[in-house]
């Protein structure tokens, strides 16, 4: 397997509007995170992805555009911008940026041009169709609620927009779009950028017909089908890759959803005609169902193994693996996969890292993440500010599907501004977010949670990432190794096997407040491994025991003995 930096790297993802503010006026800015560049440095990672700091009227908080060139005024200005690569690039601490190019702003020039006439030379950068008998073209169903169209009457026509209707597709059948779109990242990779995180690039291409889908509980049918992975993505991918990307030495990662393991050997295909990799949704959707997210199911352990799995060992030398639990969609993993108690917040938050960090992939952190942040305690609508937990909450009540009570406990579980709140620095006011209020509310137990009660705790969160960093620089089996999932069944623990050369690595994660006993697997027994990392401070393991609460542990096994593959001998009762 080819070596490459960006397969070494770990990468911090960076919501700019929840993580420092500079200028008091309750929205983080790019001074705000030049000042924790070296907080960052000192964590140990690589690569910033920055959350869309372009201009935008933020009617989904970044990520509707109006101008790609042009940074968000509560943000900043260019020339903040470019201090803040140039000081990253100091520090070795590589930027990518957010690409958002399946759609723009209602409020970007071209849609602007656009919407004017049906003979605008914009008008085909987006996708406008007639009615169907005085209703929408077809019956699709937007990712924010409602129909994925809206009427515009100055040529009464529809648009599309699988996202807000702030948010209309661009057109990438039109070359002139494609090329507008090249010009642009070729503009900010000339500046110096280092990659890009593309947002839903998986729904770039749309089966043209636009068929009707299948109708969910909302009445809307699924663009499912039609927009996701659809037939010309990887054509125009690979137009990307060869007029852009291949120029520069990038890192590049698509956000896929709806991808699955075939899909993904073409889009991060090891031949790197596309992209670096992808970010999967599998397992993130293991507790979604009928009504999309919005329930209170925990992901079962045998199920989460079984998709982390697929995904190691199917793309293993074919394409390679992001690896994450949280970013700027999710809730806290800690409330969602561990044990956000007081008495287990912090081992499940090492366990869960160790889990994550020593799979073969890139691992990316969000924000907060490093320190154990958990899920805000909502308390009523008002504190959202979410687009999609609000229109959702509305639609649901309305339409008879839930109670507002139920609907309320699943938005408060699921919604994404749990992880947008402030990022706590210290136990000061706001956190030490901010000295005015904050766009969105703290999260109230930042006095116990805070970046800088942890740095100055040998065993906090903080440092045990920073360890789990410095493990993955010093061995190269936690990079490239090859997987084998061990104990599939079990509902309790999650351990597998890492080889790579004549070094194993194994690593077993209790995911229960309960003990639970483990055994090595049978080649490994009665050798002693050297523990790199535990989240209990032990100094040995025995070849059998018992895990404690949330306990996690990997242990490296040298060149002695026979490297044949393991058997899953490992058991618990
Ligand atoms: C991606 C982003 C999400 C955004 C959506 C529409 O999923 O991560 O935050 O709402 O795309 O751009
Ligand atoms: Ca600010």
């Amino acid at each position: 397997m080819e070596k490459t930096w960006w397969k070494s790297s770990v990468v911090y993802q960076i919501y700019p509007r929840s993580f420092c503010d500079s200028n008091g006026d309750g929205i983080g800015d790019i001074n705000g995170i030049r000042s924790k560049l070296q907080y960052l440095k000192e964590l140990g990672i690589d690569v910033i992805w920055l959350s869309p700091v372009y201009q935008s009227p933020n009617d989904d908080m970044g990520y509707d555009i109006s101008d790609y060139r042009a940074i968000m005024k509560e943000f900043g200005t260019m020339e903040d911008y470019d201090h803040m690569l140039e000081e990253a690039h100091a520090l070795g601490i590589k930027v990518m940026m957010d690409l958002v190019v399946n759609h723009t702003s209602d409020e970007h020039a071209w849609f602007v041009e656009s919407r004017k006439s049906k003979d605008n030379p914009y008008r085909d950068f987006y996708i406008w169709r007639d009615g169907r008998d005085g209703k929408e073209p077809n019956n699709w169903g937007s990712c924010f609620g409602g129909s994925a169209w809206k009427y515009d009457e100055a040529t009464e026509q529809y648009y599309l927009h699988l996202f807000s209707p702030k948010q209309p597709d661009l057109n990438w059948e039109n070359e002139a779009v494609r090329k507008s779109v090249y010009d642009m990242m070729t503009w900010w990779c000339d500046k110096g950028v280092d990659g890009f995180r593309m947002d839903v690039i998986s729904m770039i291409s749309k089966v043209q017909a636009l068929p009707d889908g299948q109708a969910g509980v909302s009445g809307y049918g699924d663009f499912g089908p039609y927009c996701i992975n659809g037939p010309r993505v990887h054509e125009f991918l690979q137009e990307m890759n060869r007029e852009v990307l291949s120029k520069y030495d990038l890192i590049t990662v698509g956000e896929c959803s709806g991808v699955t393991i075939e899909e993904a050997k073409k889009y991060a295909s090891c031949a790197g005609n596309e992209l670096n990799m992808v970010f999967q949704f599998e397992h993130m959707d293991l507790d979604g169902g009928e009504t999309f997210k919005w329930n209170h199911r925990k992901i079962k352990l045998s199920e989460l193994k079984a998709v982390m799995s697929k995904w190691q060992t199917q793309l293993q030398g074919k394409a390679w693996n992001s690896l994450y639990w949280c970013n700027h969609d999710q809730p806290r993993m800690i409330s969602r996969m561990g044990d956000d108690s007081p008495e287990y917040r912090e081992r499940s938050a090492k366990m869960l890292a160790t889990c994550l960090h020593m799979l073969q992939g890139t691992p990316y952190i969000y924000q907060g993440e490093e320190l154990g942040m958990t899920n805000y305690p909502f308390t009523s609508l008002d504190e959202f500010r979410d687009i999609e937990s609000i229109n959702a909450y509305h639609e649901l009540t309305e339409g008879g599907i839930f109670s507002p009570e139920e609907m309320f406990g699943y938005i408060s579980y699921k919604g994404r501004d749990n992880a947008r709140t402030p990022m706590q620095w210290d136990d000061g006011g706001q956190a030490g977010f901010t000295t005015g209020t904050p766009w969105i509310a703290v999260n109230p137990n930042y006095k116990e949670i805070n970046a800088k009660e942890q740095m100055g705790r040998a065993d906090s969160v903080f440092h045990y990432y920073r360890k789990l960093i410095a493990l993955r620089r010093q061995y190269d089996i936690i990079v490239y190794g090859d997987y084998e999932l061990l104990c599939p069944d079990s509902e309790e623990l999650y351990s597998y096997l890492r080889a790579y050369g004549e070094q194993k690595l194994l690593v077993l994660c209790n995911f229960t407040s309960a003990e639970i006993p483990y055994e090595f697997p049978r080649l490994l027994q009665n050798r002693k491994g050297e523990l790199l990392i535990s989240n209990y401070n032990r100094q040995q393991a025995a070849s059998s025991g018992v895990l404690a609460p949330y306990e996690a542990m990997a242990l490296l096994f040298g060149s002695a003995g026979s490297d044949d593959t393991a058997e899953t001998g490992l058991y618990h009762s």
